[in-house]
């Protein structure tokens, strides 16, 4: 990899990797990006279950039958709107397109805000997206990474990570949450209940499966399944962008992983600095509680 080119782009105050970002696309996205009533967004902060959910929505979109999520790579069946590809990928796509992002409410494209489009917003557990995000920046090329893990922690308590602060992005997105077309989901409901949580973004989406195409996506995106499928599991990308031998894309895939690496210091601060970030929002999440 070149390692004069710069690792990052900044654009208004956020970070994204260079490798598939730069300042055109992202203004590109935000300014110039059309989006149409029939679409389907799949919105994340990074590590919080992007790649899970943007498996569902492919089975969904195909009855369940795992055709397109065998043969063609998840980043460009359910591409994002903020990478340099995107446009190419979804200009000429038929409706409803499935698409991803990163982007933070504030950077989202103006139309979809006059639109009908349809948004499911994933969170997961802070700490352990902080614990994924550390072992992601570990193996790949293109980010930047500190050892410790209490330095990393720091990091993106302070937002200086991809994609820039957590708790700015979940709270920006929490605010649409009463809107009839988003539907807010957590990563842990997804693991505590995978038949259910499918069920109820067809139900969202409209889409009126029978049980045995419900059987069928819930088995697909499963972990196990999505480890072995090589256009989900990134073992396309070459090992000098991710080393998947310093540790798997699709890692562990559970929840509670952050308490086999905080120690108890650290898991307290980052729950100080939590409450006082979040005291605003009224929500409640299965974690706040453990
Ligand atoms: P871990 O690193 O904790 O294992 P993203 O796609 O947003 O980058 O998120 C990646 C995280 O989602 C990883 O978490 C990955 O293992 C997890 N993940 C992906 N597919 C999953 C699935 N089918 N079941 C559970 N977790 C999954």
């Amino acid at each position: 990899m070149n390692r004069t080119k710069p690792l990052s782009v900044h654009y208004r105050g956020i970070t994204m990797p260079a490798l598939v970002h730069s300042e055109q696309s992202v203004r590109y996205a935000q300014q110039d990006f059309i989006v149409r009533d029939r679409d389907v967004f799949n919105l994340t902060y990074p590590k919080s279950g992007t790649t899970w959910m943007q498996e569902i929505l492919t089975l969904i979109h195909s009855d369940g039958d795992p055709t397109w999520s065998r043969s063609v790579p998840s980043w460009e069946r359910v591409p994002w709107i903020e990478q340099i590809t995107a446009a190419g990928y979804l200009e000429m796509r038929p409706c409803p397109r499935l698409i991803s992002s990163h982007l933070p409410c504030s950077l989202f494209p103006k139309t979809f805000f006059t639109s009908q489009a349809k948004a499911i917003y994933m969170i997961r557990n802070p700490k352990d997206v902080c614990v994924s995000l550390y072992y992601y920046a570990k193996m790949s090329s293109f980010l930047e990474f500190k050892e410790d893990f209490g330095e990393f922690i720091d990091m993106f308590l302070a937002g200086k990570v991809l994609f820039g602060s957590w708790f700015d992005h979940v709270k920006g997105w929490l605010r649409l949450r009463d809107s009839k077309n988003v539907l807010l989901l957590t990563y842990e409901d997804l693991l505590k209940d995978l038949q259910g949580s499918v069920t109820r973004i067809c139900q969202f989406l409209g889409k009126d499966l029978p049980d045995p195409a419900i059987d069928s996506v819930v088995q697909n995106a499963s972990f196990s399944t999505m480890k072995e499928n090589k256009m989900v599991n990134y073992t396309l990308v070459p090992e000098s962008i991710m080393d998947q031998k310093v540790s798997p894309f699709l890692r562990k895939g559970i929840s509670g992983d952050w308490k086999n690496h905080f120690t108890p210091e650290q898991s307290a601060q980052f729950d100080q600095f939590y409450q006082e970030q979040m005291r605003e929002v009224d929500v409640k999440f299965s974690w706040d509680t453990s």
